[in-house]
């Protein structure tokens, strides 16, 4: 018998995230919108909660986990570690495939891991309600289910087409007690500016980010604030639970030695949770080949240069060092909506620049196939945005095939796709397009960030 499954008891759970900033520090501020200035503490503490933003600057190595969100994420954490062995068996690979199960959250993926820390922290500061923007709803939801946790009104703007194509998650941040609009609407200038333009938008990340800031900064009394579930250092952070935990787990069955981590990146918080562990690992010599995957319709790692640029639309947001497509990016409507944001987080732009990883950019057609085959095999369905880690598993598992090679493969199922079953339905009628960004376009949309300053390492 072949285990397939290992997990790891409460009080074997980490007790400490791994920050990265202590071994791969950032070359570049945070610029402050309109003069590019080095952001001030007043202008990111209007929006983000302070301690939060500590976390962020933190050169800590180990950053202690308190035991209150212990408790709180014991409802599903340790997650799982499972080894795919049918899908193994399927492809005749020699290589055992590893994948850490983040599906088993409640809502669904590994975003609460930074919402719940989130939520709490807010909590701590007095804070009484907390504005976020969602794609393909996975991030609101986990938002919305935290905020329950914690008791802390939640308010969602959510990507218009998500919010045609995604009806349950609504449903599901309404049952947490959220308040879920789609984005752009006409609550927010930011929202009323573009609909006057483009009234049929299917918006964009980058449009409900501005929306969900500009309502953080119009409460004076300063008890709302505006919590994002990708990108910024201390949401990374949280999410290094994964890749600690998974290490234990292998340790525990006695595997020394991984040969390729793998996650899908659309901010980069799931990918960099499981993957900034052995990006310790490869800085101290280790031989890991670490894969970020993006859709060919959002190149944000593989086409987008190394930049400053802003992390919302309108240009209210913080200006950040990162892979990016330009922040007037318009993604196509791929079904991979967490997939589509047009900038990359700072750290794992800074781990691409200083060629830690091996970025790769897939279609959406091959990712379906490949979800179809994980279902098949493995019997998960698993979200469009994980569908992108899979199918780049599957070609490195072919890979050791040909090179008849035992490799280990770790990756990251970030989460199930049973409220995105629309996308699956479009794959299995024959009616999914796949999407490349022509030069031209790419050139229209990086117009947008030309007078930017040029950060170290561009
Ligand atoms: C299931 C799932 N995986 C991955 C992502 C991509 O986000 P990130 O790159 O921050 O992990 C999302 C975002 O919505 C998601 O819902």
């Amino acid at each position: 018998m072949q285990q397939v499954k290992v997990f790891l008891n409460e009080d074997e759970i980490p007790r400490q995230w791994y920050n990265i900033n202590a071994d791969l520090p950032l070359q570049n501020p945070l610029l402050e919108p309109p003069d590019k200035k080095i952001a001030t503490p007043e202008f990111l503490g209007a929006i983000f909660a302070g301690n939060l933003l500590e976390q962020s600057v933190s050169t800590e190595r180990w950053i202690d986990i308190p035991e209150e969100i212990l408790e709180l994420i014991y409802r599903w954490r340790p997650s799982p570690l499972k080894r795919a062995v049918y899908l193994e068996k399927a492809l005749g690979t020699p290589a055992k495939i590893y994948y850490k199960d983040e599906s088993v959250s409640p809502p669904g993926s590994h975003k609460p891991n930074t919402a719940v820390p989130q939520a709490w922290y807010s909590k701590q500061m007095g804070i009484t309600k907390i504005t976020t923007e969602t794609g393909a709803g996975q991030w609101g939801s986990a938002l919305a289910f935290a905020c329950s946790l914690v008791g802390i009104e939640c308010k969602v703007y959510m990507v218009r087409i998500s919010f045609d194509q995604k009806p349950f998650r609504k449903i599901m941040m309404r049952t947490w007690g959220a308040n879920c609009i789609a984005s752009p609407s006409n609550e927010t200038k930011a929202g009323r500016d573009i609909l006057a333009k483009d009234p049929d938008t299917p918006g964009s990340l980058g449009i409900a980010i501005s929306e969900a800031i500009e309502e953080t900064l119009a409460d004076k009394s300063g008890k709302t604030k505006y919590a994002l579930g990708s990108v910024l250092p201390h949401v990374l952070l949280h999410q290094t639970i994964i890749g600690l935990e998974a290490k234990k787990q292998l340790e525990k069955i006695n595997v020394k030695k991984v040969d390729v981590v793998i996650g899908c990146a659309g901010g980069g918080s799931n990918f960099a949770g499981l993957a900034f562990p052995y990006v310790y690992d490869k800085m101290n010599g280790a031989d890991i080949k670490i894969i970020p995957v993006e859709p060919t319709a959002c190149p944000t790692m593989t086409r987008g240069p190394f930049a400053y640029d802003y992390g919302d639309t309108s240009e209210i947001a913080p200006i950040a060092p990162m892979h990016t497509l330009g922040h007037t990016f318009v993604p196509p409507p791929i079904h991979a909506g967490g997939l589509r944001y047009h900038g990359m987080a700072p750290q794992v732009s800074q781990a691409i620049i200083e060629g830690l990883l091996d970025p790769l950019a897939l279609h959406q057609s091959e990712c379906y196939e490949a979800a179809l085959m994980f279902a098949k095999t493995e019997g998960l369905i698993i979200a469009p945005e994980t569908s992108h880690a899979v199918a780049a598993v599957i070609q490195e598992a072919k890979k050791a095939r040909e090179e008849g090679k035992e490799k280990v493969i770790l990756f990251n199922l970030s989460g199930h796709g049973l409220m995105d079953l629309a996308g699956y339905q479009n794959y299995l009628d024959g009616k999914l397009k796949d999407y490349s960004l022509s030069d031209e376009e790419l050139k229209k949309y990086l117009e947008s960030i030309k007078d930017m300053p040029i950060p170290i390492g561009a």
